[in-house]
């Protein structure tokens, strides 16, 4: 584990049972993550070898996602719930580098995220960020903690990736969404990624199973069904629903397919 000091580590921190936030971290290629960590990501990468693969296509995708969004639709308004451990590219990073009056709140409910969230609190002069320990089950909770660094008036980015996952309900995930996309005003999007079973991703099933049985928080996968319905009434952008690695590819890039569905959707 690499900084923070453990004197400005939460008491609630766990380190003998992994965490999504952190066995993600290790995935990515970081540090800040515990051997308990580092050993349940290597039982899942056993039993779904692409697994790294696919948390580095979420990352590139938001990457290509933050940056059209800043710098061809406009928006400098961005809601990142789930934000997990600062990594290379974050929100913030991509969006000021692109538009340096961009304002970021960033909402997780992971102790060493908390611990970190100084990293994820540089903002550009000219910006904002802000984070807030929250459970995406409270969405209202959520909402009300986000002016005045967001101004509701004006289109937001609402960025759930990888998270709705950990909100087991499918009832439930599609109301959380409902209930954030309610509050954004016309001309707001909605950005999304989940794994699924589908686009080749049987293998994790077992995994799953695993993680549930050793980590926290639970998780489950989503069909293109479940997936397609957190957007409704909203206007997909193209290329619809894909995996995450082959929405807008960087051109020449190997945009190979992960098991991981990505979308971006805007509130009419
Ligand atoms: C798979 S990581 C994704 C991180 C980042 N969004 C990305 O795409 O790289 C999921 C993140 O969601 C957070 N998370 C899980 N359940 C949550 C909940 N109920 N409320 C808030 N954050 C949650 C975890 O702590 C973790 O940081």
């Amino acid at each position: 584990m690499s900084d923070p000091s453990t004197e400005s580590v939460p008491a609630r921190v766990r380190s003998d049972v992994a965490h999504n936030a952190r066995v993600w971290n290790y995935w990515l290629g970081g540090k800040d993550n515990y051997p308990v960590d580092r050993a349940v990501g290597d039982q899942v990468t056993g039993m779904y070898p692409s697994i790294g693969e696919v948390a580095r296509a979420d990352r590139a995708f938001l990457g290509r996602v933050v940056r059209h969004l800043a710098g061809d639709l406009g928006i400098t308004q961005f809601l990142d719930i789930g934000t997990g451990l600062p990594t290379f590219n974050n929100t913030h990073e991509i969006a000021q580098h692109t538009v340096p009056h961009s304002r970021i709140v960033y909402v997780d409910n992971d102790p060493i995220v908390l611990a970190h969230a100084r990293a994820l609190l540089t903002s550009s002069p000219e910006g904002a960020t802000e984070y807030i320990d929250a459970d995406a089950h409270h969405p209202e909770q959520i909402l009300r903690s986000v002016e005045p660094t967001l101004n509701l008036r004006q289109p937001v980015a609402v960025m759930m990736l990888g998270i709705l996952n950990f909100v087991l309900d499918t009832g439930e995930a599609r109301s959380v969404v409902s209930r954030l996309m309610d509050a954004m005003p016309s001309g707001s999007y909605l950005v999304l990624t989940h794994p699924t079973l589908e686009l080749g991703g049987e293998g994790n099933e077992e995994a799953m199973r695993f993680w549930n049985e050793h980590a926290t928080p639970p998780i489950t996968a989503r069909s293109r069904t479940e997936f397609a319905a957190f957007m409704d009434g909203l206007e997909l952008l193209d290329p619809g629903i894909v995996s995450c690695a082959q929405w807008r590819p960087e051109p020449g890039a190997p945009a190979a397919e992960v098991a991981q569905f990505g979308a971006v959707a805007r509130k009419p």
